[in-house]
Order: structure tokens, then sequence, then C-alpha cells
């Protein structure tokens, strides 16, 4: 839950309070400012939390000191600065993400969340801020070459990600030859096990993947056939308050072309 800074009356503090007491059942003195949507006029946000699932370099991993880093952290380091707020990020696990999301525990998903159509009809995403595509990641002597060679095939990828609906259009809905995994490296070990044919993930990632892991005897095989995607933060439907913070934050580091040299790509 986000933070605010304000004119509280103090009659508005103690109905926000005894709410959130009533509402979580702790007196916790960290959390009980304020949620969407209560808040008087004039009130800033002075903090955001959002949730990831930090095994997807570069956008999102642990280092050995146990933080969060990647590209996702660089930018959100670059809009809170900005903006002149501050912000937590909670390593939480892929889908927690969304349902955490969904039921106010975080603000929003900073975790290379693509924008689908699927996810607008629970979520709202900001102002793009990367381009990517699926891939696919197989044996160096594997002989598929293109999508449509993993027909037939064992294919894992990333459970409810952009990558586990690209294999559900590939090889059907309810296929079982879809295996999905927690995140994606677990994912692509599978294919290094020989248990899957193809791993399917985020470009840049795959990418990373590789090579993090000269060893791993793997190659990419890129297709045409994938779409064109687009990240962004993502906030429960309707929080147009942390929607606007984040896109304010994401269009001050577009202008000033810090976004351009964090991610390396030019996004119009
Ligand atoms: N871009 C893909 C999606 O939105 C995968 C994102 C996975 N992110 C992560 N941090 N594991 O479905």
């Amino acid at each position: 839950m986000f933070k605010k800074k304000g004119m509280f009356k103090l009659g508005m503090l103690l109905t926000a309070s005894s709410l959130m007491l009533a509402a979580c059942g702790t007196s916790e003195s960290d959390t009980k400012v304020s949620t969407s949507g209560d808040a008087g006029e004039g009130e800033k946000i002075t903090k955001i939390v959002a949730g990831t699932e930090a095994t997807f370099a570069p956008f999102e991993y642990m280092n050995d000191k146990g933080e969060v880093v990647g590209l996702d952290v660089d930018i959100l380091n670059a809009m809170t600065e900005e903006l002149g707020i501050e912000y937590e990020i909670r390593n939480v696990g892929w889908e927690p993400v969304f349902q955490q999301v969904q039921n106010g525990e975080l603000d929003f998903g900073a975790s290379g969340i693509t924008i689908t159509e699927e996810r607008k009809e629970t979520f709202d995403f900001t102002e793009p801020y990367h381009e990517a595509t699926q891939v696919l990641v197989v044996k160096e002597d594997s002989s598929v070459t293109s999508a449509e060679d993993v027909k037939g095939k064992k294919v894992s990828v990333q459970i409810n990600s952009t990558g586990h609906v690209a294999a559900k259009d590939l090889l059907g809905e309810t296929n079982p030859d879809i295996m999905a995994y927690e995140n994606l490296p677990i994912a692509i070990q599978e294919v290094i096990n020989g248990t899957a044919e193809a791993a399917i993930g985020d470009n840049a990632v795959v990418f990373e993947y590789l090579k993090n892991n000269p060893d791993a005897k793997l190659k990419v095989i890129e297709d045409d056939a994938f779409a064109k995607e687009y990240y962004a933060f993502m906030v429960k439907k309707g929080n147009k308050e942390v929607l606007d913070i984040l896109n304010e934050g994401l269009q001050k580091i577009k202008d000033s072309g810090k976004l351009a040299e964090i991610t390396g790509q030019e996004l119009e």
C-alpha cells in the first residue's frame, strides 16, 4: 500500500486507521496511512510498493547481497528520483504479483510484465517502457528450427506468462505437452535435462540466460510468428492515482533520455 503525506484532519486519520485495523487486524504503524481513494485533496503519494519475480535477468534478479537488481529496478530508481518519492520492491513470485496487486497488498507490478488484452480486464497498465518478443530455446543439436517445429513436442514455459500463451497458441489450449513452471529458468532447465524439447520465453531474458550459462549448450530460435510485446508497470484496474504517478515518472525519464540509456532501446 502506498503512503501519502498531507493535511489529515484528526477525524479522517482516526477513520482511516480504524478502517485499516478492522481490515487487517493489525496495529502496525507502517501501512495505515492510506489506501487508494481514501485520502483528501492535495495529498501526495510519498511511497509506492512494487512486486516482482526476481529470476528474470536482466530485468530483475537477486544480487549476492540478497537485493533485487536489474533494469526494472534501474528504471524505478530513475523514475522515483525524478518524482521525489520512495519505493520498495518485493520479490513475491510471479503469480502472487498479480494476486497482490489485485488485493491491494502491492501498489503495482514491476516484473517485465507484458501488456495483454486479457490482463487489461483486471489491471491497468502504464505507457510501455520496453519492446520484447518470445523466442524458442532448444539444445544446440536440436532439429527444431522454427515455432512450427515444436508441434507434437514437449514445450516448457513460465506459468501464465506470454510464453505460456504462445505455447497454447501453437500446441492448443489444453495440450499436455505444455509444461508450465513457476519461473523461466526452471523451464529452461527442463530443456537442458531433456524433459522438454524447447522452452519459450522473453527474448532478452533468454539471451541473458545463455550468456550467463555458456556451458548449457543451448541455442535460441527467433521466429516472426511471435508477436511484438510491450512491457509496462501494472496497477489494479481503476487505481488511477498510482497509474498517474508512474506514468508521470516514466514520461520524465523518456523525455530526459534516461530510459533509453537504461534499456538500450528507443521507444517512441
Ligand atoms: N513478459 C512476460 C509476461 O508478461 C514474462 C514476464 C515474467 N517476468 C518475471 N519477472 N518473471 O508474461
